[in-house]
C-alpha cells in the first residue's frame, strides 16, 4: 500500500463547501416545508434558502469548470466491470472483513457502485433541484411567459421536495458508508487532509 495525494485542494474545498450549503439548504428548506417547525421565522428561512441556493448554484459553475478542465469527469464514467461483486461486497463481504474489491487509486478514485449513484446525482437529482428551485423562485415570469397558468406552484414544489428527500436519503448513506473504510474515520481523513491508501480501502 502506498500513500497518495487522492484529494485535490480544490476537490476538498468543494466537497467541504458544498456538504455545507447542502445541510444549510436542506434544513433552511425543512424549516419552510414544515411550517409547525420553529428553528427560524418563514421568511428569514426563504430569505437564506434563496442565498444559499445561489451560493450552491456558484460552486456548481466552478466545480463544472473543474471537472471538464482537469478530466476529472472521467472518474464518473459508468462501468459494469466488478458491479456485481461490489454489490456482493457491500452486502455481505464488507461485514466479514473481506478484500474490497476494487482497487482504490489517484485515477480511479470511485468504486462502479459508487460512480453510479454520484453520476445519478451529477446529471439528474441535482438538476432537478436546482431546475425545480428556480422555476419555484420565477414561477410567476416562467408562468406568463410560457402560456403555463394553469400548472400549479404546487407542482414545482412537489418536485423540488421529492428531489430533497431522495438527497436526505443519499446524505444518511454516504454518512454511514464514510464509516466504512479501513478504520471507521480513514475516509473521513482522507477529505480532510487529502492522502489516502492507493489499495484496498472502501470509501464512501
Ligand atoms: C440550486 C438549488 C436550489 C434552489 C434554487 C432552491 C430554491 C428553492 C425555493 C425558491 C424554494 C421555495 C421557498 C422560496 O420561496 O424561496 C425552495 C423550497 C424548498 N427547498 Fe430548495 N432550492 C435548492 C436546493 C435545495 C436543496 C439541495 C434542498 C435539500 C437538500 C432543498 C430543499 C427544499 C425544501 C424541503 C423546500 C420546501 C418545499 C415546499 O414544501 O414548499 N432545496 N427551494
Amino acid at each position: 500500500m502506498s500513500k497518495v495525494k487522492m484529494y485535490t485542494r480544490f476537490e476538498r474545498f468543494w466537497h467541504w463547501c458544498q456538504s455545507a450549503i447542502i445541510l444549510a439548504l436542506l434544513v433552511t428548506g425543512l424549516q419552510i416545508h414544515f411550517t409547525g417547525l420553529t428553528l427560524l421565522d418563514f421568511a428569514t428561512a426563504v430569505q437564506l434558502h434563496r442565498v444559499f441556493a445561489w451560493a450552491f448554484l456558484g460552486l456548481a459553475a466552478f466545480a463544472i469548470f473543474w471537472h471538464i478542465t482537469s478530466g476529472e469527469w472521467k472518474q464518473y464514467l459508468p462501468t459494469n466491470q466488478s458491479l456485481g461483486a461490489m454489490v456482493k461486497f457491500y452486502l455481505v463481504g464488507m461485514f466479514k472483513t473481506h478484500e474490497h474489491p476494487v482497487r482504490k487509486t489517484r485515477t480511479q478514485k470511485l468504486n462502479p457502485l459508487q460512480r453510479l449513484v454520484y453520476l445519478g446525482f451529477k446529471i439528474l437529482i441535482f438538476p432537478v433541484l436546482a431546475t425545480s428551485g428556480l422555476a419555484y423562485m420565477y414561477w410567476d415570469s416562467i408562468q406568463r411567459s410560457f402560456g403555463l397558468e394553469t400548472v400549479p406552484l404546487s407542482l414545482i414544489a412537489v418536485v423540488h421536495l421529492a428531489a430533497a428527500y431522495i438527497m436526505v436519503v443519499f446524505l444518511i448513506g454516504h454518512l454511514y458508508m464514510i464509516t466504512t473504510g479501513r478504520t471507521v474515520a480513514a475516509n473521513l481523513k482522507a477529505m480532510i487532509t487529502g492522502w489516502d491508501e492507493e489499495h484496498g480501502a472502501t470509501s464512501a
